[in-house]
């Protein structure tokens, strides 16, 4: 079995942060949110990985390399533009080669992977196999109808859905999917969508299977998503201090200092990590939050985010919560009259103020 993990995509709900890098290298409790979907699919067997590739290729590509460091193969595919879910299938059928595989969309995480999916694909003999959440805003999703396990139609986006069963981002499918993927044509939104062709399959009689997914599953395609991610993963965070800590600071719960970073006159709560080379001094980190490689935080108050690397947090009289802060940012009070907020923000930023 081989795997297609897509980190093409325009990530438009992500901007600004997409302007400048790609949403599956977003870091979630410090680790870019594809390295935990590489991760999973090594543990579940599979060695040989296509990544789809977009705009953002050369970062991905420099992320993840040949895939040695995952225990991984991998093939890089590029796709001319977002054309959809089906037009990846259709993209990666030479890579495919015939065989059956695991897609992957590349922003979703699974608290519990996806080697107990691939196991009943190889088992069974269905030509697809969908994996199932219960959620309660359906409206978001592809949402899918079963007669016992077996899957009779899936809708996207539907208005008035006639079930809770949303589509996670994983499939397994054989080689009739590409059939299927060159049979239908672009959605209204004009993309190929993975929905469509798996209905083609389901009106042509193929057997399309699904499975529940128990454990926690996220689709981080939004900034809330991926500050709910972040905090799932730290709550399976095991405590470690590889920086140092000052005698007159306090680590509260369960709290990873990595290598080089210093906290000096602080209290951190977890679960919460310092990255590597960060120095959290005079200030308060709370909990769910996850503080990048050489970010400086400084007589400040932060929670529940992620402050993502090279990052400075300096002087503020007021604590930042829930909120995602891309690379080489700087938050500082600014002393300067008259008294007001001053902001440089990018296309698409958002700002909160109390
Ligand atoms: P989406 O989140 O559905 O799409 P998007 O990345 O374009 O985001 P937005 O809606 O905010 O603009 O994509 C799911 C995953 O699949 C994501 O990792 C990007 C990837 N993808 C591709 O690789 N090629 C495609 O043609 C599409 C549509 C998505």
């Amino acid at each position: 079995m081989k795997a297609l993990v897509l980190s093409g995509g325009t990530g438009s709900r992500l901007r600004p942060l997409t302007y400048t890098s790609a949403k599956q290298l977003i870091p979630v409790a410090n680790k870019p949110i594809l390295f935990y979907g590489l991760e999973a699919i090594r543990d579940a067997g599979i060695t040989e990985v296509g990544i789809i590739v977009g705009d953002t290729r050369r970062e991905v590509m420099e992320a993840v390399g040949d895939g040695t460091a995952f225990g991984l193969r991998v093939t890089y595919i590029p796709q001319d533009a977002p054309r959809g879910l089906a037009h990846a299938v259709l993209t990666a059928e030479e890579f495919i080669n015939g065989e059956p595989f695991l897609m992957y969309l590349g922003d979703n995480l699974l608290r519990d992977g996806v080697a107990a999916f691939a196991q009943r694909f190889r088992e069974d003999s269905a030509e697809a196999l969908i994996l199932l959440s219960r959620v309660s805003d359906p409206q978001r999703f592809g949402v899918a109808e079963l007669e016992g396990s077996r899957v009779v139609r899936l809708v996207e986006k539907p208005r008035e859905p006639k079930s809770d069963l949303a589509l996670v981002g994983v499939y397994l499918f054989d080689r009739h999917i590409f059939e299927a993927a060159r049979s239908i044509r672009p959605s209204e939104r004009g993309e190929l969508e993975i929905t469509d062709a798996i209905q083609h399959l389901i009106d042509r009689g193929r057997r399309v299977e699904s499975v529940h997914v128990n454990g926690w599953w996220k689709d981080t395609g939004k900034p809330e998503d991926v500050l709910d991610a972040n905090r799932l993963l730290l709550e399976h965070l095991e405590p470690a201090v590889r920086g140092s800590v000052d005698p007159s600071s306090r680590l509260v719960g369960r709290v990873v200092v990595e290598e080089g970073a210093r906290v000096v006159d602080s209290e951190v709560r977890g679960p919460s990590i310092i990255g590597a080379g960060a120095r959290v001094e005079n200030s308060y980190v709370g909990p769910y939050t996850a503080i990048g490689r050489n970010v400086t935080v400084r007589g400040s108050e932060v929670e529940c985010s992620v402050v993502m690397e090279d990052s400075q947090i300096l002087d503020l009289g007021t604590r930042i919560t829930d909120s995602l802060i891309g690379r080489g940012v700087t938050v500082c009070r600014s002393p300067e009259r008259p008294r007001a907020v001053r902001l440089v923000l990018g296309d698409h930023s958002w700002a909160g103020m109390p």
